[in-house]
């Protein structure tokens, strides 16, 4: 019988020592695996290790998923059978890291044609990343959704002294989790009939 759940990839973009990223990675992974015909997975681009993006050709003319190299396909696999995606990301000197960049840069039929949701955190809750992430998704002809989790100084501060599966200093944001995942649901059912 065809899997009719949704399935959405939580992908951590910091893969930096010492983190934040996989704070806020593992709260809203578990806020998504407890709404009803949802599958979440995280992809954390610390484990993974994709290669710098460097390949000859364009990742865009890729039809078979064969981005000639072990680790990309691996994780072209696992972005292709997502339906929808939310990326938690730092902000670095008013911009997105580097290694969401090239994980966004070397792959391209598998983000097509689904939602993508944001959460941020910094001084202005990540929103100068997002926004430049938004304009990456669209060339990727991704719908990035307008709800979105903007962490404020005091929930990152607690949740930075808080063990990494605390969900309890993400609660003064819980409303707007609901309100982004409600959302991203809606465009991933829309876009999952669609594809
Ligand atoms: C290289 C670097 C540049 C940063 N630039 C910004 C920035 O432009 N805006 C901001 O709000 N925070 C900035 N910060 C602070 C980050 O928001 C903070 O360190 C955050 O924890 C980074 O995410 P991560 O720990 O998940 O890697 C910067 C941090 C670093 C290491």
């Amino acid at each position: 019988m065809e899997n009719t759940n949704i399935k959405i990839a939580v992908i951590i973009g910091s893969v930096r020592e010492g983190r934040f990223g996989d704070k806020p990675a593992a709260w809203i992974l578990g806020e998504a695996k407890k709404i009803a015909g949802v599958e979440a997975e995280l992809i954390d681009l610390k484990e993974i290790k994709l290669p710098t993006y460097a390949t000859g050709g364009y990742p865009s003319a890729v039809q078979d998923g064969n981005y000639g190299n072990d680790t990309l396909n691996a994780f072209a696999k696992s972005i292709g059978e997502a339906d929808a995606f939310i990326i938690v990301s730092p902000e670095y000197n008013h911009g997105y890291s580097s290694a969401l960049k090239d994980a966004l840069d070397s792959i391209y039929k598998e983000w097509n044609n689904k939602p993508v949701a944001f959460i941020g955190y910094g001084s202005v809750g990540g929103a100068r990343a997002i926004e430049q992430l938004r304009e990456v998704a669209v060339e990727l002809q991704m719908a990035p959704i307008r709800n979105a989790v903007h962490l404020p100084g005091d929930v990152y501060g607690a949740a930075m002294k808080a063990p990494l599966g605390d969900a309890t200093p993400f609660a003064p944001v819980a409303e707007k989790a609901t309100g982004m995942l409600t959302q991203l649901l809606w465009w991933a059912k829309a876009l999952k009939a669609a594809r």
